[in-house]
C-alpha cells in the first residue's frame, strides 16, 4: 500500500493499493468516526462494488444508505445533483455523517460537489474506481457539474477526508475508459514529466497513478485554488472541453483532452509561443496508445465554447504553452487571438 499526504488547508491522505476493497472500513476508521456514510454511485458501479464496500463499513461501525444515478457524463447535471441533496435530507444526514464517492471521475465530481454544499459542507471520502478518476479527476477537490451552456461551469473547491484507490477495480474496465484516463496521463507527461511516456505505453498502471498523484501534490499544495500554476493541469481541456460539449458527450473526457492537447500545442507552436512543435510527438505517441484525433468541430464552434472556460478573466485566457515534452508554461492572450489560435491548432 502506497500513502500519499495532501498538505492543502485540511491536509488528507491517499491510499493506492490492490484487492483492498474490503478492508476500506478499516482505513475509513482512520480519518471518519462511526457515523453515517451515505454510498453515492453510478449504476455500472453499483452492480460491481457497492456491496463489498458497504459490507466492509457496517462491519467498522458504520450505519450505511446508498444513492444509485444513472451511469455516465450526461448524469453530470443539475438535476441530478438536486435529487441527490434532496434524498439526503429525506434520510436525515447531518453535519457529523459522511458520503462515499464509489466510481469515476462523473461520480466523484457529483458527490464531492454535494459534500461542499449540503448543509454547508460535509466530509466525504473518494474511491475512485477509473483510471482516470484515480490519476487525476479525485485528487485536488475540484468538483463541478455541468450547466447546459457548458462543461463544469458550477463548482467548489472542497478537499476529501481521504482518497482510497484499489487498483484491481481497474480490470472491469473497458479499453475505452482504460484509454481515458490515459490522457490524463499523457497531460502530466507532458507538463511535467516526459520519463511517463515508456510507462504510459506500456500500460504500468500503479507506477502511473503514483506519478500522476505525486505531481498533482505538489500542484495543488502549491496553489489549492487554481490561481495560477495550478492552471497547467487544464493543458488541452479548453479545446477539450468544446469538443466533450459539443459532441453532447459522446466524445468522452479522455478522448477529448487528447484531441485538444494535439490542437493547443499545434497553436501554440504556429502562434510562436512554443520553441518546438511537441504536438508531432504527442500525435504519434496518443495514436500508438490508440486515440483517435480526427478534428470534428470547426475552430468557430469550439471558440463559441471556450468563451465559457474557467481560465478566462478580465477578457484575456490563460494558455497552457509547451515549451518542450515535460515542461510547460502559462501565457495569457486576448479572446480575439483566442480564435486564431484554434483556428491554427486544427489547421492540418
Ligand atoms: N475534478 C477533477 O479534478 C477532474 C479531473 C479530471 C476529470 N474530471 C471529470 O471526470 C469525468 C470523467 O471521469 P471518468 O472517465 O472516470 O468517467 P465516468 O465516471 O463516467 O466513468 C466512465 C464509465 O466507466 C464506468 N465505470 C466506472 N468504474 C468502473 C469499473 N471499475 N469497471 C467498469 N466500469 C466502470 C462508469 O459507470 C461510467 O460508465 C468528467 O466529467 C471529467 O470532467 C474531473
Amino acid at each position: 500500500m502506497k500513502k500519499f499526504t495532501v498538505s492543502t488547508d485540511r491536509p488528507y491522505d491517499i491510499l493506492i493499493g490492490s484487492n483492498i476493497l474490503e478492508k476500506a472500513g478499516t482505513y475509513l476508521n482512520t480519518c471518519l468516526p462511526p457515523c453515517r456514510l451515505c454510498v453515492i454511485t453510478d449504476s455500472t458501479v453499483n452492480s460491481l462494488y457497492a456491496q463489498v464496500i458497504m459490507t466492509s463499513l457496517m462491519e467498522h461501525g458504520y450505519q450505511t444508505s446508498k444513492i444509485v444515478f444513472p451511469a455516465g457524463e450526461h448524469s453530470k447535471n443539475l438535476t441530478t445533483y438536486s435529487n441527490i441533496l434532496e434524498a439526503l435530507a429525506d434520510e436525515g444526514l447531518t453535519r457529523s455523517d459522511a458520503i462515499i464517492a464509489l466510481g469515476g471521475g462523473v461520480v466523484g465530481d457529483l458527490a464531492g460537489f454535494t459534500a461542499a454544499t449540503y448543509m454547508r459542507g460535509i466530509a466525504y471520502v473518494l474511491i475512485p474506481t477509473t483510471f482516470m478518476a484515480a490519476v487525476d479527476a479525485s485528487i485536488g477537490g475540484k468538483n463541478s457539474i455541468n450547466l447546459l451552456c457548458g462543461k463544469n461551469l458550477a463548482g467548489v473547491f472542497w478537499q476529501p477526508s481521504m482518497v482510497f484507490c484499489d487498483c484491481h477495480t481497474f480490470e472491469s474496465l473497458p479499453q475505452t475508459k482504460l484509454l481515458d484516463g490515459a490522457a490524463e496521463a499523457v497531460k502530466y507527461a507532458v507538463i511535467s514529466e516526459e520519463s511517463l511516456f515508456p510507462h504510459i505505453l506500456k500500460r504500468d498502471f500503479t507506477y502511473i497513478i503514483e506519478r500522476c498523484v505525486s505531481i498533482k501534490k505538489s500542484i495543488v499544495e502549491a496553489d489549492e485554488r487554481e490561481t495560477g500554476v495550478r492552471q497547467l493541469l487544464n493543458f488541452g481541456h479548453t479545446v477539450g472541453h468544446g469538443i466533450e460539449k459539443l459532441s453532447s458527450y459522446s466524445v468522452s473526457h479522455g478522448q477529448a483532452v487528447a484531441k485538444g492537447m494535439v490542437t493547443e500545442a499545434r497553436a501554440a507552436y504556429r502562434c510562436g509561443l512554443s520553441p518546438v512543435d511537441v504536438s508531432i510527438p504527442l500525435e504519434e505517441i496518443l495514436q500508438q496508445l490508440g486515440f483517435d484525433l480526427s478534428a470534428d468541430y470547426s475552430a468557430d464552434e469550439i471558440y463559441h465554447y471556450a468563451l465559457m472556460d474557467e481560465k478566462i478573466s478580465g477578457g484575456q485566457i490563460t494558455l497552457i504553452v509547451p515549451e518542450s515534452l515535460g515542461k510547460c508554461r502559462l501565457h495569457k492572450i486576448s479572446l480575439s487571438e483566442l480564435k486564431t489560435f484554434i483556428r491554427l491548432g486544427l489547421a492540418k
